[in-house]
């Protein structure tokens, strides 16, 4: 049956009150809406025409049919509103999406080979054939999977082969496939606190019990995980620079920690999202490297060593595990852009990813280094930082306030994307500061200049 001129009116009515098609927004000629729709030319005449008499269009000759540039369109109800709006999650949101300086969680990007980069995707783009344009491998392109499996092998010290690498779009990927493919919805899964904003967003929504374990300079409280959770099916941790205060997770902790999974075959996810970057000694192998086994599944990103907008992470599945997120990947996932995988695996197999790396360690220490000394020049006795091991962002602590989502919301209105400590913590035992990253310091005066700005009202909240 064909259309009717109500069905086309109807459509355009809900999609401009939806906001989905704009005032001033140009529509379609008859004759070419016409035709796409397969209906009578008059029976696009008689939509406009009603939507014109009722104001929603306005007709301006031979420039065509415009949405009216004068309509007010009503704010959704408030039912279609998100969750919640608070003011935290309006600072996660900023950190991830507003421009500025300092921003977490986002690499060098001066000091990316972006000539070698674009000779390898022109490479990798001429060698598509048609085959390559059919479905991409759901648990990822052969090539990539290996040269991941021996970077994870050489340099994370794990021991696992190329099918055991499950290739996803990133961090909230892994976790749903891991928790869909080893747990059930009911199941205690137990979090850093502080821990990483998105994650705890994340899993607030899909586990139903979830659960905080306390994380002080030795990483997470284990103790205190037995104590309370030794029930938990699963532990999410950030051993190689916790997420946000950065300590590295202790030997014996990690080896109580594995000593728990293994004993009440419980899940450790281990998140090495920036363990690449470690500045005081040369390797710091994973957590995963020490798991006799089989209970810690290892997770990592491309967003801290190539980009984040590459959109490509990864899962060493626990061997006996493959079967299960086999299945539950052929639900979920569709596979990654081929093009993409076939680039990366490019830069990784020709060896230039570990030049990047090996660059990016000492840039990324020297950079640290100009915004300490930045601090100290500008912030005397303000801040206190406890400096780890490694990662890609410092805390700098106050000393005695507690002001510290006043003081990120003032920093930021002067472009530098900084965010409240306080705000990563579900528990009651918060710590105060502002965790900020270094990555793209070009020099101390930088730093000096940029974190000067704020200066006068950072003071006068503090005094
Ligand atoms: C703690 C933590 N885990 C994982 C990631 C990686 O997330 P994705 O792979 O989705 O970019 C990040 C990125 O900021 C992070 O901070």
């Amino acid at each position: 049956m064909t259309m009717g001129y109500r069905e086309i009116y109807e459509r355009y009515r809900q999609n401009i009150l939806a906001g989905v098609i704009k005032p001033g927004d140009k529509l379609p000629s008859i004759r070419v809406l016409a035709e796409e729709l397969h209906v009578a030319r008059k029976t696009v005449e008689a939509a406009y025409a009603v939507l014109v008499g009722e104001g929603y269009l306005v007709s301006r000759g031979a420039k065509g049919t415009l949405v009216n540039p004068d309509l007010v369109i009503p704010s959704p109800r408030p039912d279609m509103a998100p969750d919640s709006e608070d003011a935290t999650l309006n600072q996660f949101l900023d950190l991830r999406d507003a421009p500025g300086a300092m921003r977490l969680g986002i690499p060098a990007l001066d000091a990316f080979p972006t000539k070698k980069w674009l000779l390898l995707a022109g490479k990798a783009a001429r060698s598509l054939r048609p085959n390559d344009m059919t479905n991409p491998p759901v648990m990822g392109y052969t090539p990539l999977r290996e040269a991941i499996a021996s970077y994870v092998n050489i340099s994370r010290g794990l021991n696992c082969t190329a099918d055991q690498v499950f290739i996803t779009s990133g961090y909230r990927s892994n976790l749903m496939l891991i928790l869909h493919a080893l747990g059930m919805k009911s199941d205690k899964v137990v979090f850093e606190d502080p821990g990483y904003f998105f994650g705890q967003r994340l899993l607030k929504r899909f586990a139903t019990q979830l659960h905080y374990a306390p994380v002080d300079r030795q990483g997470i409280d284990v103790d205190y995980l037995l104590r309370h959770h030794p029930d938990a099916r699963f532990a999410i941790v950030t051993p190689s620079h916790h997420s946000p205060l950065a300590v590295t997770l202790s030997l014996p902790r990690k080896h109580q920690l594995l000593e728990w999974a293994a004993g009440n075959q419980s899940w450790i996810v281990e998140d090495d999202y920036d363990g690449e970057f470690h500045y005081t000694r040369k390797v710091l192998p994973a957590l995963k490297s020490l798991d006799t086994q089989d209970r810690v599944i290892y997770i990592g990103t491309f967003s801290k060593t190539v980009m984040p907008a590459i959109r490509i992470g990864y899962i060493i599945m626990p061997r006996a595990a493959i079967p299960r997120f086999r299945e539950i990947g052929e639900i979920m996932e569709a596979g990654q852009p081929l093009l993409t995988q076939k680039i990366l695996a490019a830069f990784l197999s020709e060896g230039h990813f570990y030049k990047h790396l090996k660059k990016m360690r000492t840039l990324y220490s020297q950079r640290r280094a100009m915004l300490l000394e930045a601090l100290h020049t500008v912030y005397p006795g303000v801040f206190e930082v406890e400096l780890s091991e490694g990662g890609m962002h410092i805390v700098a602590f106050l000393r005695t306030r507690t002001q510290d989502e006043e003081l990120a919301a003032i920093w930021r209105r002067h472009q530098l994307q900084v965010s409240a400590l306080s705000g990563w913590y579900c528990l009651s035992n918060k710590r105060y500061g502002l965790v900020m990253s270094y990555t793209n310091i070009v020099s101390t005066q930088q730093a000096i200049d940029l974190i000067s700005g704020p200066h006068a009202e950072t003071l006068a909240l503090l005094s």
